[in-house]
């Protein structure tokens, strides 16, 4: 299963200092900022047990100065590892702002910037079409496994014609 700390849902906004305000335990420190990260992910994984993959899915950038970037998740993440698969990443969602230019594997260099900090595998997703570019990003071990969207929505045969592609 996968469960959503991304595009400004719940968890993004505990975790993002730009709207997380809070005073108490849950708020200030980024450990803080994680804490209800923390307990929603224990739940999880009290009800799944350790043997089910638990993936987290997270916006590495809120775009933004004074906003998360992927050094803030990968230490917020890192304490967490062992209770997690891997790690999703998207960008953006909390504040209304989008990347300037949507570019092939416009999202690769948040993702393999939070891969240089953890052990565990990290996903890239965005703009990765091509069978030769994913192999390449996998190759050069800049992320540990691609993701593709748009594409299997316009045709469900996606994945079967990259395999001859
Ligand atoms: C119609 C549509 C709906 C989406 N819904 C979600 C969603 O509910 N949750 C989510 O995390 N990402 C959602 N996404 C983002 C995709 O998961 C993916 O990150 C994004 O499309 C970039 O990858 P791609 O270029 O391979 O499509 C959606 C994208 C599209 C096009």
């Amino acid at each position: 299963m996968e469960f959503h700390a991304a595009h400004g849902f719940l968890l993004h906004q505990f975790l993002s200092p730009l709207s997380n305000t809070r005073t108490d335990a849950y708020g200030g420190t980024s450990e803080n900022r994680a804490r209800f990260l923390k307990d929603v992910l224990l739940a999880i994984r009290d009800e799944v047990g350790r043997d089910y993959p638990v993936i987290i899915r997270v916006s590495a950038t809120d775009f933004v100065q004074g906003g998360l970037t992927p050094e803030d998740w990968a230490q917020m993440l890192k304490p967490l590892e062992s209770e997690l698969d891997a790690i999703d990443v998207s960008t953006g969602g909390l504040l209304p702002i989008q990347p300037s230019d949507v570019y092939t594997a416009y999202q690769l260099p948040h993702a393999a910037a939070i891969k240089q900090h953890v052990s565990i595998p990290v996903i890239a997703v965005g703009k990765i079409y091509s069978r030769s570019l994913a192999n390449r990003i996998l190759e050069d071990q800049l992320v540990d496994s691609v993701a593709i969207g748009r594409p299997l929505l316009e045709d469900p045969d996606y994945a079967e014609r990259l395999l001859f592609a």
